[in-house]
């Protein structure tokens, strides 16, 4: 089986990193896609335990098509029945760049109709009463890929985050943020501007080794063939890897209603005891530990009457930030200059996307621990 891992744009170095930790070695990453061949059991493994990734596709097909006539053909030999039952509720989404081919709307209603064909000669029927699948397809450059979205809902939704405050990062990107960071359970992690608690929460998860997939439920789940126990064995032996690592991880933020929802946010990821909330002005968090690391997603000046305030708010970080010793910091933000404001450069900077919004990723390293 094809399997196509997607990740958003910046995020492919950690998403190799995860799955090298999975055993595959040779992963290639190209403009957000990673492919590998695969079983069901890699299929469960990946959308259990992936934190940065987006979504886990099967691909089914890979065919130039320059006319409807070759789109309808090709998908036409698709041997769909092998993948969806007899009532499955199919669902098209997908995207075209720079082909013949670019009316997004036709495209998928000549798919759907050869699927229909498909499923109406196999089944003698084409009514879709049952559970719905995605088919996803994409035509680039006239080659078009038609692919089952393996997930369902993305793999940024954990389960455990109904509650959002004001302009929440996707769990997968916070967790790219903590890969791109030097953070380990052993050391003090702080977000100051915590909002719902998505970083803290994905970092105690990462540092127990909490899979981030474990309570939830795929799209894969209603292939024709995928043996249940699979998803049920991959499930197990992730629960049988959880550490007890001790975890010192601080969330706060000046808005108590956050807090609120970062502790139910917390409570329901089953990691409220590793995280200490707190109502804080950002400006007013002092800590006499060394070494420690913020990483954090303060507010954007994404209009005019907030950019003054926004500054203001960075430049309290700025000040804060210099009462601690040999601290490192993670900052994500589309305030370009935010290196004027913190009065010194970026040991790094990297161009992320939070929702749409291009952003720069800048890491401030501080001293590393001397050797004893
Ligand atoms: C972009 S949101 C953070 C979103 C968060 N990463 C999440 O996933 O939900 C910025 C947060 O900064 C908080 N904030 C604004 N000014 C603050 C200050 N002076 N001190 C602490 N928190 C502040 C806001 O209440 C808001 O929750």
């Amino acid at each position: 089986m094809k399997l196509i891992v997607t990740c958003s744009s910046g995020t492919e170095a950690s998403v190799k990193r995860e799955l090298y930790k999975l055993g595959i070695e040779d992963a290639k990453a190209v403009d957000g896609k990673i492919e590998l061949d695969g079983d069901f059991e890699l299929l469960a493994k990946l959308c259990v335990w992936l934190r940065c990734a987006d979504r886990v596709f099967i691909e089914l097909a890979k065919f130039k098509a320059t006319t409807f006539d070759e789109l309808f053909d090709n998908v036409k030999n698709i041997p769909f029945t092998e993948y969806f039952k007899k009532y499955t509720r199919v669902m098209l989404n997908g995207n075209c760049y720079n082909s013949s081919l670019m009316a997004i709307k036709t495209c998928g209603s000549v798919i759907k109709k050869a699927v229909m064909s498909v499923m109406n000669d196999e089944y003698g029927t084409s009514s879709e009463t049952g559970s719905t699948m995605t088919l996803y397809f994409t035509i680039f450059n006239d080659i078009c890929s038609i692919m089952i979205d393996a997930c369902g809902s993305g793999l940024h939704k954990r389960g455990y985050r109904e509650l959002t405050y004001t302009a929440p990062l996707k769990e997968t990107l916070a967790c790219s943020l903590i890969d791109l960071s030097v953070y380990s359970a052993k050391k003090t992690l702080v977000d100051p501007f915590c909002g719902s608690g998505t970083i803290p929460i994905e970092a105690a998860m990462i540092a127990r080794n909490i899979a981030p997939g474990l309570n939830r439920h795929f799209d894969f789940e209603k292939l024709k063939y995928f043996p249940k126990y699979i998803l049920e064995n991959v499930k197990k032996d992730a629960k049988l890897q959880e550490n007890d690592n001790i975890v010192n991880i601080y969330a706060s933020d000046i808005n108590p209603e956050a807090i609120e929802m970062a502790k139910e946010n917390a409570r329901k990821a089953g990691v409220e005891q590793y995280i200490h909330f707190q109502v804080l002005d950002m400006k007013n968090f002092k800590s006499d530990e060394e070494y420690g690391i913020i990483i954090s997603n303060p507010p954007y000046g994404d209009r005019l009457s907030t950019k003054d305030e926004v500054k203001k708010i960075y430049k309290n970080f700025a000040q804060m930030f210099k009462g601690l010793k040999d601290w490192s910091c993670y900052i994500l933000t589309d305030v370009k200059e935010f290196e004027s404001i913190m009065g010194k450069k970026a040991t790094k900077k990297r161009k992320l996307y939070n929702a749409r919004i291009e952003c720069t990723y800048f890491s401030f390293m501080g001293n590393k621990p001397k050797k004893v």
